[in-house]
């Protein structure tokens, strides 16, 4: 668990190699599985593989290339008439969307968080046909690594670590 945890990177080359849906739902399903307020689990998911809605969706953001070239994408959403606290409901999320990226490595597979695409989630909405009920938290790019060069650094602790009393 530890080493999935450091050495999980944002993946965002693949091969042309499919993602079976089972695996796609796997996946869902370990976001299903992160801790909520609650246990309110407010999230709501759509996996999109067809490659029309994809081009549709790259339009919205900056990492449009990512999303055309990801196999899969999982759209997170939170379901406003089931949240019940701004804060933590939004910290449930992104347990969720953590979860998420760490099924993916579980199954050899890689994804990169996107976030940047929020700054048109209405029109993401529109593109895949859901309601103002559903708020975009992220959508998660998914594939087959190209490659597993990526480096990534990390403050070290005792930048961090206000206390230990
Ligand atoms: C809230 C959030 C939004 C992000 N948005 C994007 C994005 O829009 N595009 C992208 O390429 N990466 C995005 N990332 C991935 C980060 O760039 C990446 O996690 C960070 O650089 C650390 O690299 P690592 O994940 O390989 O450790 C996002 C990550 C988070 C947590």
């Amino acid at each position: 668990m530890l080493e999935a945890i450091c050495h999980r990177r944002s993946i965002r080359e693949y091969t042309d190699e499919e993602i079976p849906i089972e695996q796609l739902r796997e996946i869902v399903k370990a976001g299903i599985w992160a801790p909520s307020g609650l246990n309110n689990q407010p999230w709501r998911f759509v996996i999109v593989q067809s490659p029309e809605i994809r081009e549709r969706l790259a339009l919205q953001t900056h990492y449009g290339h990512i999303v055309k070239a990801a196999k899969a994408l999982i759209a997170v959403y939170l379901n406003v008439e089931v949240m019940y606290d701004e804060v933590k409901d939004h910290q449930s999320a992104g347990a969720c969307i953590q979860n998420i990226l760490l099924a993916a490595e579980a199954l050899n597979l890689g994804g990169v968080w996107l976030g940047q695409i929020l700054k048109n989630k209405t029109e993401v909405n529109k593109i895949l046909g859901l309601d103002e009920k559903h708020d975009l938290m992220a959508i998660v790019a998914l594939g087959h690594p190209l490659h597993r060069d990526q480096k990534s650094k990390r403050k070290d602790i005792s930048e961090l670590l206000l206390k230990e009393l």
